[in-house]
């Protein structure tokens, strides 16, 4: 059994086939705040099974997945192995902030999504920041979502049963939710906890990288009290 969420995302787990539901309620309001064109290059930090490119790799000019997990990668090269304009790549679990597979690129978008509570501290989300911000393209966008700004696991799961509720998803919500309770993840979670940064850490480290950031005001991703930081370059 897994004991620290670098292992749990190499094994198979309750999120492989469940993560769509969410990224669909992100996919409908993220291009208000990220316009899509033919031409634009886009990095996807963390990328899991592809739920991304599944989405957009005929919307896009080139898309650049990154994940730890090999397993995920794996995944996903299978189901984009017939579209040239889709890369993913492997990035170190002991060295995860080491993005040297894309050095040199430049980007239009990143979507970081549902990442950022399973790093260990705050200064290595300052660190992502960094690395963001070497990979943009003047005029580039950045969109670091889902982002737990506070403590409240009672709250997380509410809003997100009261948001399934209203998309007609509530009985496979239940269902995912039961499913976890008894796995893996419930035990992680306990042992290691999510990593909360508050809003005004996330807008001091911008300020320290000179970063021109924001939040959103609407939520984005299903769980409503999650945070969404958009960057723009
Ligand atoms: C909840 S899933 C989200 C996947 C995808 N972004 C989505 O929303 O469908 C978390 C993903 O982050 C990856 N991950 C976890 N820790 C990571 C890290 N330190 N660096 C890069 N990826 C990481 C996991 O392997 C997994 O694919």
């Amino acid at each position: 059994m897994p004991s620290t969420w670098l292992d749990f995302w190499q094994q198979e787990n309750e999120f492989d086939n469940s993560m769509s539901a969410n990224y669909a309620y992100f996919l409908d309001r993220v291009e208000q705040y990220a316009p899509l064109n033919k031409t634009l290059r886009v990095l996807d930090i963390g990328s899991g099974p592809a739920n991304l490119e599944d989405a957009w790799h005929d919307r896009v000019g080139e898309l650049h997945g990154l994940d730890i997990s090999q397993r995920y990668n794996e995944i996903a090269r299978a189901k984009h192995a017939s579209h040239p304009n889709v890369f993913f790549h492997d990035i170190p679990a002991d060295d995860y902030l080491n993005f040297d597979v894309v050095a040199g690129k430049q980007f239009d978008l990143i979507i970081v999504m549902s990442v950022v509570q399973y790093y260990r501290n705050a200064g290595e989300v300052e660190k992502l920041l960094a690395n963001i911000k070497s990979l943009a393209a003047p005029g580039a966008k950045a969109l670091v979502c889902d982002l737990i700004v506070e403590e409240g696991v009672l709250g997380d799961v509410l809003s997100i049963l009261g948001r399934s509720l209203r998309q007609g998803k509530l009985l496979s919500m239940l269902n995912l939710l039961f499913r976890l309770r008894f796995s893996a993840y419930y035990k992680i979670r306990q042992d290691n906890g999510f990593l909360i940064v508050p809003k005004s850490e996330w807008l001091a480290m911008c300020k320290r990288l000179n970063l021109n950031a924001r939040f959103v005001d609407e939520p984005i991703t299903m769980q409503q009290e999650r945070q969404n930081l958009l960057i723009q370059f």
